[in-house]
């Protein structure tokens, strides 16, 4: 069995871009439809319920459209609103959270030091506690938030390397990095940083994110629902956002490219 319904994907802004361009490599016959929602970013100051006030109106929009499934690409919604909307929508619908597991695992059982930078409101929500309670016993964790690089993202700013490395001095000098196992870019934003960060931290340090692992557990789910798309499909990326600026469109077109 096999589907050609499309794929939802939504972040709050430009970030979730980073998972399409891994999902549409990973699974190049799926119709990919993406929607940032940049007129409301950035989701990681808002309070809980506003956050899924506008994740309900985008999952609506998407089960207009007939997806056979939905990717949160964004850390902060899935952590105010995918209970409830997996509560409400009988369809498959995949979270995103900061990938700590996978940064712990890096360390073959030796304790480890780990970062975790993503927005204020994934780090002070019930499920990233939850999560951090998993691993605080046997590992150190630092919740870092950084909201200055969701922005600068959003202000088309990423290539403006005196911007961003002022940003990651900001939130990271305070560390004493040479003494940290690992980083974990907890919002999909971050991931556009992977080259800046490398260059910024010493060379032990490791840079985890879960993108390829959400591709990885989608494509699991509609494997054994029997809705992948039929190999011979054609897939594409049609990339959507609630601020229909030029400006938005060919920011989004190029972080698809990057
Ligand atoms: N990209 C988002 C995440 O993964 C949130 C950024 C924001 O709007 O604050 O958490």
């Amino acid at each position: 069995m096999t589907s050609c319904a499309p794929i939802g994907v939504f972040d709050s802004g430009l970030g979730g871009i980073s998972v399409v361009r891994q999902l549409h490599a990973a699974m190049p016959n799926e119709r990919i439809i993406y929607f940032g929602d940049s007129a409301n970013a950035p989701y990681g100051v808002k309070t809980p319920q506003e956050v899924r006030n506008l994740s309900f109106k985008i999952v609506e929009h998407f089960a207009k459209l007939s997806v056979k499934a939905i990717v949160i690409a964004c850390n902060t919604a899935t952590s105010a609103a995918v209970d409830d909307l997996r509560n409400h929508y009988n369809m498959p619908i995949i979270g995103m959270e900061p990938a700590l597991k996978l940064a712990c695992d890096l360390g073959g059982g030796k304790p480890q030091r780990v970062i975790v930078a993503a927005t204020s409101l994934t780090l002070k929500e019930r499920k990233f506690a939850d999560l951090m309670n998993r691993f605080t016993q046997n590992h150190k964790i630092f919740p870092q938030p950084c909201p200055d690089l969701v922005e600068i993202v959003e202000n088309g700013d990423l290539g403006n390397k005196n911007i961003v490395m002022s940003a990651l001095h900001k939130y990271f000098d305070s560390y004493d990095l040479n003494s940290i196992d690992s980083v974990v870019l907890g919002c999909t934003h971050f991931v556009f940083y992977r080259d800046y960060f490398r260059e910024f931290l010493p060379d032990c340090v490791k840079i985890v994110d879960g993108n390829a692992g959400t591709v990885h557990h989608l494509k699991s789910v509609l494997e054994s629902s029997g809705e992948l798309a039929d190999a011979n499909n054609n897939g594409s990326v049609l990339l959507t956002n609630s601020d229909s600026s030029n400006r938005i469109s060919e920011l989004s077109k190029s972080l698809l490219n990057l």
